[in-house]
C-alpha cells in the first residue's frame, strides 16, 4: 500500500520509515527508527528530490509510481550521496529512462564511484545559485560543502520558500502518523534524536554549517523538508535555526553539568554520587549522570554539546584511561567539541593516571577549562578526602554561576 503525504499543493512526501535497523550506519542505535524522505513535485515538469535507503525502496518506489500517476519523471534531484539517500538512484533512472539528474560535480564523481551503471548522460550539472524551472516552481540550489559530505547541497523552492534540506534539520525517529511538526509534540519527541543526530554527524562541521547558515542570509522558510523526520512547519523552524547556531558554534544549549563516569567495581561511581549530591546542595541545578559504560557514546555526545559544564570521572586502565570514557573523550575531540568547562575525578589503585589523561585530551581540544584541582583517589573515596571533593565542587558551583 502507498504512503504518500501533501507537503504543499503539487509537492508529495515519497518517502518510508525504518524501525527494524538497530544501528544508524552500523553505528548509532535506533530506538525509535529513522524515516528516509523523498520529495515528489508535481508542476509542467516533475522532480524527485533525493531517493532513500535500500532498506525501505520497495514502499519507496510504490509511493512513488502511485505519486506520478502514470506521469513520466522529468528530474531526479541529488541533494546528498550518502547511500541512505542515494541508494534508489539506479533504480529510478532504470525505470524513468528519460529523467535527467541533477547534481554538482562532486555529485556525479560519487555516483561514478557508488553505481557500475553509466549514467553520465543523463547528468545535469548546477552550481551555486543555479535554477531548474519546473514550471509554477522553481529550484535553486545552495551548496553546502562538508554539512557532512562535499557534495552536498540544498534546494530552495523559490516561490512558496521551501527548502529542501538534505542532512540538515533532520532527525532520527520515525514518524508517527502526522508529517508537520506543528502537528505534533516536536520538541518532546524529536528535540533530543535531532541533537543526537546533528552533533554525532555533522558536529565536526560546525564551521561549514554557519557558513551554510549564513547563505541563507535572512530566509527564513516556510517549509523545511529534511531527509530525515518531519516536515518542519511553524515555531519549529526558528526553534531548530537556533538550536543549528548554538551547535554549529560549540555554544551549550543549557547552564548545566553532564556528568558522566566510568567504574569498574563501583568506588569511582560512588565518589560520582557524593559529589553530584554535594554540587546539588551547592544549589547546582540541571545535572545529568551518566555511565559511560552503559549509555552509547552517542547519547553522551550529545548531552555534551547541550551542558555548558562537564564532570569527568574515570579509572586508570593500562597506565591511561578506562576504555569508555577514553573513546568518550576521543569521540569529543574527533567532532570538535569545545568551549566547556570540566572538573575531572581520577581514580586508580597504585599508579593514578586518569586524570592527568582526561586533562591531557582535554587539553587537545579548543577552548576546554579544567575546572578547580582534579580529585584523585586511591582505589577508593576516603572521608579525608571531602575537602578536597568540597573544593573541586565549589570551583564548579562557581564557575557555572559566572556562565
Ligand atoms: Fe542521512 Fe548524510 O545521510
Amino acid at each position: 500500500m502507498h504512503t504518500i503525504q501533501e507537503v504543499a499543493p503539487g509537492i508529495l512526501s515519497v518517502g518510508a520509515d525504518d524501525r527494524r535497523l538497530a544501528l544508524f550506519e552500523n553505528l548509532f542505535p535506533l530506538e525509535n527508527g529513522v524515516t528516509y524522505n523523498a520529495f515528489l513535485i508535481l508542476d509542467e515538469k516533475t522532480a524527485l528530490v533525493d531517493t532513500v535507503d535500500a532498506s525501505v525502496a520497495r514502499q519507496f518506489l510504490e509511493n512513488l509510481d502511485a505519486a506520478l500517476a502514470g506521469r513520466a519523471l522529468d528530474y531526479l534531484v541529488v541533494n546528498h550521496m550518502e547511500p541512505d539517500h542515494c541508494a534508489g538512484i539506479a533504480d529510478v533512472a532504470a525505470r524513468w529512462p528519460a529523467a535527467k539528474i541533477v547534481g554538482n560535480k562532486k555529485t556525479f564523481a560519487m555516483i561514478r564511484q557508488f553505481f557500475p551503471e553509466d549514467l553520465s548522460s543523463r547528468f545535469h550539472e548546477v552550481k551555486e545559485g543555479d535554477t531548474l524551472p519546473l514550471g509554477k516552481r522553481t529550484l535553486q540550489f545552495v551548496t553546502a560543502p562538508m554539512v557532512h559530505w562535499p557534495e552536498a547541497m540544498l534546494a530552495l523552492e523559490t516561490k512558496e520558500g521551501i527548502l529542501f534540506s538534505a542532512d540538515a534539520f533532520g532527525t532520527f525517529g520515525a514518524g508517527n502518523g502526522n508529517l508537520f511538526s506543528d502537528e505534533m509534540d516536536y520538541e518532546a519527541l524529536y528535540l533530543d534524536e535531532a541533537r543526537r543526530y546533528y552533533t554525532n554527524i555533522v558536529g565536526k562541521y560546525g564551521q561549514q554549517v554557519l557558513a551554510t547558515l549564513a547563505k541563507l542570509g535572512d530566509t527564513v522558510p516556510s517549509l523545511i523538508c529534511p531527509l530525515h523526520g518531519p516536515v518542519l512547519r511553524g515555531k519549529a523552524i526558528p526553534f531548530l535555526l537556533d538550536k543549528y547556531k548554538h551547535w554549529a558554534a560549540y555554544r551549550p544549549e543549557k547552564k548545566g553539568v553532564l556528568i558522566a563516569y566510568a567504574s569498574i567495581y563501583g568506588h569511582t561511581e560512588s565518589a560520582v554520587r557524593a559529589f553530584a549530591a554535594m554540587l546539588a546542595k551547592k544549589g547546582v541545578t540541571d545535572m545529568r549522570v551518566f555511565d559511560v559504560s552503559k549509555t552509547h557514546c552517542s547519547h553522551l555526545i550529545a548531552e555534551a554539546f547541550k551542558y555548558s559544564h562537564l564532570a569527568l570521572a574515570a579509572p586508570t586502565y593500562n597506565m591511561h584511561l578506562y576504555n569508555a570514557m577514553d573513546t568518550f573523550l576521543r569521540d569529543m575531540a574527533h567532532l570538535n567539541l569545545q568551549n566547556r568547562k570540566a572538573a575531572i575525578i581520577g581514580n586508580g589503585t597504585w599508579a593514578p593516571m586518569a586524570h592527568k589523561a582526561i586533562a591531557s585530551m582535554l587539553g587537545e581540544m579548543k577552548n576546554m577549562e579544567v575546572v578547580g584541582e582534579p580529585l584523585v583517589l586511591l582505589s577508593s573515596m576516603k572521608a579525608s578526602q571531602a575537602g578536597e571533593m568540597e573544593a573541586l565542587a565549589d570551583a564548579l558551583a562557581a564557575s557555572l554561576a559566572c556562565e
